[in-house]
């Protein structure tokens, strides 16, 4: 295990919007008829292009101040075909949710496409179900992948019963079934991220709840529009929770951050490893839970992170992984096969930057495990301190990036990063957030 030596100076921070709910407000503006507001919008790369995007197909929109924008649409029902491709740039989520939305609108054709990451990222498992409602979808590139074309029409009402706990296949179809006025009952393995759920409730509908893992919505639905707040992301938090918690001194607040609870994971991971972090201030904004968190310096041990956690952990996994460095008895995650459909297959990038540090790291198709404990180990360590340059390569992914921006804050190792700027997509200024948190 590596040992600690930063000292933070102790303060309170903020980071940007929640991105899963900065593109889920600029869909249900879309889909409602005349005026939504949101605070707090992520000014990032992805939901920038899902904005874009819409507002190819008709939704107007003013920006009032940073963060604060002003949509007006003219209703689901009026929305255009655009006259360029979409470009939904790095964004799964951008793209899956958006493709959803579109094929269920009767008289809008379009190109959804984007960049050479998400060009490669599965798409079948929403052309599967979304051609099973109906939908006039295909992937124009190899093996189902994007561009996807799309010929919006009146939907079927649908049953599916997902073998992915995917907040994005599920929004997918929701906003599918919401645009063209249709069912949808739909059931998940484990719970996944429920802010669709979140937003559609806000704005006035009703779920019903068949079980805690199955659910039914059905028209008339109500979109008139919505006052959305968005906290900060704990996404973005959790980079800042784990050099918190892996200082040797100083407390760390980050405030007002999005803590729904299929979203928390992150919490229940580091505490399970021995972290403290203290939530305060709890309130519920928009329908969702939201507060501030305290980090304590914390000593880490390896511990079993348990399947159910993994959809509310998954976009964490690099972050805790780089914890998992500074962990007594090494770390191991499994059962996370969904990280080798993220913005890289994120098993064979961890894996493959841990091996260019020198570290042992077992690969499995479901995840990986790091043994801390060798003798081997504190040699690698001690020849990394020594200044080595390691070259580390980000693979067009923004919090791959960035975790091991973490891991050469908290080491000090000479980590050569080859490219940083996928970071824009999700944490514009994170860098320099990071250097105001450390001692000079
Ligand atoms: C997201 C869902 C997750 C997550 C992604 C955002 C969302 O993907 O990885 O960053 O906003 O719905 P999956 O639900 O496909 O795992």
């Amino acid at each position: 295990m590596i040992p600690k030596n930063v000292k933070l100076k102790s303060r309170e921070i903020s980071v940007p919007g929640d991105k899963s709910l900065s593109h889920r407000s600029v869909l249900f503006a879309a889909l409602s008829k005349g005026r939504s507001r949101v605070t707090g919008f992520l000014e990032a790369e992805d939901p920038l292009n899902t904005m874009a995007a819409f507002a190819k197909l008709g939704l107007k929109v003013s920006k009032v101040r940073p963060g604060e924008y002003e949509f007006e649409s003219p209703g689901k029902d009026a929305l255009v075909s655009p006259n360029a491709e979409l470009d939904f740039g790095n964004a799964g989520t951008g793209i899956r949710l958006s493709a959803g939305l579109i094929c269920g609108l009767k008289k809008v054709n379009a190109v959804l496409t984007g960049d050479d990451s998400l060009k490669k990222r599965p798409m079948g498992r929403i052309i599967q179900p979304l051609t099973a409602m109906g939908a006039s979808i295909v992937g124009l590139g190899e093996k189902e992948t994007a561009p996807l074309k799309i010929e919006g029409k009146k939907l079927n009402g649908f049953r599916y019963e997902s073998p992915i706990a995917s907040a994005q296949i599920k929004s997918c179809l929701m906003l599918a079934a919401i645009a063209s006025e249709a069912d949808l009952e739909y059931s998940e393995t484990i719970l996944s991220r429920d802010h669709t759920e979140n937003m559609f409730r806000f704005l006035g509908n009703r779920i019903e709840q068949i079980t805690p893992l199955r659910f039914k919505i059905g028209p008339p639905y109500v979109l008139n529009g919505g006052e959305f707040k968005v906290p900060g992301d704990i996404s973005s938090a959790a980079f800042f929770l784990v050099l918190g918690v892996l200082a040797k001194e100083g407390n760390l607040i980050v405030k007002n951050i999005g803590l729904n609870p299929a979203r928390i994971g992150i919490l229940t991971a580091l505490r399970l490893m021995g972290a403290q972090i203290d939530v305060l201030n709890e309130r519920v904004e928009c329908g969702e839970p939201v507060g501030d968190l305290k980090t304590y310096p914390s000593t880490l041990k390896k511990a079993n992170i348990p399947e159910s956690l993994i959809p509310s952990i998954i976009d964490e996994i690099p972050v805790l992984s780089i914890a998992g460095l500074f962990a007594e008895g090494g770390f191991e995650i499994r059962h996370a096969e969904e990280l080798r459909a993220k913005e890289s297959d994120r098993i064979h990038t961890m894996v493959s930057n841990f091996r260019a540090l020198g570290i042992e790291v077992e690969e499995y198709p479901d995840g990986y495990a790091l043994d801390g404990t060798s003798r081997r180990s504190a040699e690698v360590w001690a020849g990394l301190s020594s200044g080595k340059s390691v070259p580390i390569r980000s693979f067009m992914d923004h919090r791959i990036a960035m975790s091991f921006l973490i891991l050469r804050a908290l080491s000090g190792f000479s980590l050569d990063i080859d490219e940083t700027s996928w970071i824009e997509t999700s944490f514009p200024g994170f860098e320099t957030l990071l250097g105001s948190c450390l001692h000079e």
